[in-house]
């Protein structure tokens, strides 16, 4: 592989800087008008890279892999989350997986706070009322909401990110909880006074707030299913910035709409872009379209980790972030 000049085909509009790098560094395909690849197109470009940029939109499932070009050696995923890609099958086809991982960690935190902080003071409300105009002044009982302090906040997943939250999340007075497949270290549990519970269902009946910030996976498909929703008090808000697969959304939406939870916060869906249309029109439900990682910067390092990824693996190395099946 060292001194020949990869084949790399990107799906999506890329930071610009970035994509002048790959233009200087391998025989690059951009997709110039950003439109999102059919799976035809999908395939036709697995078939003729050696090595694949794609976006979490990009299904790279079995069957896509069991089509792909004998050239394809090295899938340098735009992202952290690789539950779009088959890994244990691109594994045994000889091709590997990179991700983004770390870069996007802080802005994905910032907005699971600022999704706790909009649910729980009602921030939508507020300025729907302003929006709108009917606006009439301060009073005594408007828009009371709930005090963020003092509240007991379940974290779902306590990796880079659940830390991340945790660490925003204990000077604003809030009672750092989680569940996590193993306790995390202790000088980290002791840093963030974190209770670990072994057992979620335990958990989810004590929390006032529960952030989802696990990946999705076989085993966290459905987590949160109805039986385990209706284990949460119903004053209780849910935030999720990770993957909405994790949340069965058709029971959630309903316990939602029967007012059996207090509020959600929420910037991923089961099904991408195709949002529950009841989970619309909800005063105390905030949608946001995947805006965890939207940052100048964050966009621009997880294009730098892209880079690194192909360009050591063009060298004849492992990509530093190469993610295995046993990973997930
Ligand atoms: C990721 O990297 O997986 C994020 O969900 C994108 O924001």
């Amino acid at each position: 592989m060292p001194g020949t000049k990869l084949t790399v085909v990107v799906t999506r509009r890329l930071p610009e800087a970035v994509e002048t790098r790959l233009k200087e560094l391998f025989d690059v395909e951009l997709n110039t008008s950003d439109t999102p690849f059919s799976r035809a197109e999908l395939v036709s470009a697995m078939q003729r890279a050696d090595v694949l940029v794609p976006t979490l939109n990009d299904h790279i499932d079995a069957g896509a892999l069991a089509q792909s070009g004998e050239r394809l050696r090295l899938i340098a995923n735009y992202g952290a989350g690789v539950d779009h890609i088959d890994v244990q099958t691109a594994r045994q086809r000889g091709i590997l997986v990179s991700n983004t991982p770390g870069v996007l960690t802080d802005d994905t935190a910032d907005m699971t706070m600022a999704l706790i902080l909009t649910v729980m003071r009602r921030f939508k409300e507020g300025s729907n009322i302003m929006q709108s105009g009917q606006w009439d002044g301060w009073a005594p009982s408007a828009l009371l909401g709930q005090r963020v302090g003092g509240k007991r906040l379940g974290i779902l997943g306590m990796g880079r990110i659940g830390q991340a939250v945790a660490r925003r999340a204990k000077p604003f007075g809030l009672q750092i909880h989680y569940h996590n497949r193993k306790k995390v270290h202790a000088a980290i549990e002791t840093e963030l006074e974190a209770t670990y519970w072994e057992s979620l269902d335990q958990m989810l009946s004590r929390v006032d707030i529960l952030s989802i910030n696990c990946p999705h996976t076989p085993s966290t498909f459905h987590l949160l299913n109805a039986r385990r929703l209706k284990l949460m008090k119903p004053s209780a808000f849910v935030v999720n910035t990770s993957r909405g697969e994790v949340i069965d959304e058709n029971a959630f939406t309903r316990m939602l709409r029967a007012g059996e939870l207090a509020g959600a916060g929420l910037d991923v869906f089961e099904h991408g872009t195709e949002v529950n249309p009841r989970l619309r029109g909800l005063d105390n439900v905030m949608l946001l379209p995947h805006m965890g990682s939207a940052t100048e910067e964050g966009r621009l390092e997880m294009g730098e980790k892209v880079l690194i990824n192909i360009k050591t693996f063009a060298d004849g190395h492992r990509p530093p972030d190469q993610v295995v099946p046993a990973m997930l």
